[in-house]
């Protein structure tokens, strides 16, 4: 059994991608939303766990769990044995290492597995998902239809200079602060 642990704000169709793969490699995958209290994310985390619910209701394997604290010890608690990780580009690698490497030491029986998400996904990011949303282009590419139809409710009475100044779309990942070049 493995956990797929992201922020998933909002989830893209590399995220999907990645739980498609995933899921056919694995028995049992979790979806795991980590409840960050230093971040103030464009959705919450009930409305991310409803999404990835309903985006991924047709895989039997497949569940969508939130968690707060260490990755590792949510892992122990559900008796997970691996951590999947997508890794698009040589940028994602350094910051993807340095984490499964703290986290094997944190708890060494826990494997980390990285998969690839299909190219034509390598340049999605959230981070990027919510910059275009928020100044109303186009984002049918980058994310399934739902997620498309929520970004434009949350934006919708939001006007573009108010957009770009948005918190929520301003706050780069944490994966990204860690990196050079960000997706
Ligand atoms: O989708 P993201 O933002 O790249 O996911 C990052 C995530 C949630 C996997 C990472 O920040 C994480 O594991 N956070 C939980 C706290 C933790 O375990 N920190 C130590 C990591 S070595």
């Amino acid at each position: 059994m493995a956990i797929y642990p992201g922020s998933f704000d909002p989830p893209t169709k590399g995220h999907l991608d990645l739980i498609a793969r995933g899921s056919r490699i694995f028995d049992e995958l979790v979806v795991a939303i980590l409840r960050n209290p230093d971040k103030t994310p464009l959705f919450s985390v009930e409305e991310r766990k409803e999404m990835i619910e309903l985006l991924t209701s047709g895989y039997k394997n497949v569940r969508v769990d939130t968690f707060e604290g260490l990755t590792v010890d949510y892992a122990t608690s559900v008796r997970a044995t691996a951590v999947l990780r997508g890794i698009r580009a040589i940028s994602d690698y350094e910051y993807e290492l340095q984490m499964a490497l703290m986290n094997r030491k944190l708890q060494p029986s826990l494997e980390t597995v990285f998969m690839m998400p299909a190219e034509h996904y390598s340049y999605v990011s959230s981070r990027l998902v919510r910059e275009i949303a928020a100044m109303g282009g186009p984002v049918g590419a980058l994310v399934p239809g739902l997620i498309e139809q929520r970004l434009r409710a949350k934006f919708k009475n939001t006007s573009p200079a108010k957009r770009s100044r948005s918190k929520a779309t301003a706050l780069p990942s944490r994966r990204g602060k860690k990196r050079s070049t960000q997706l």
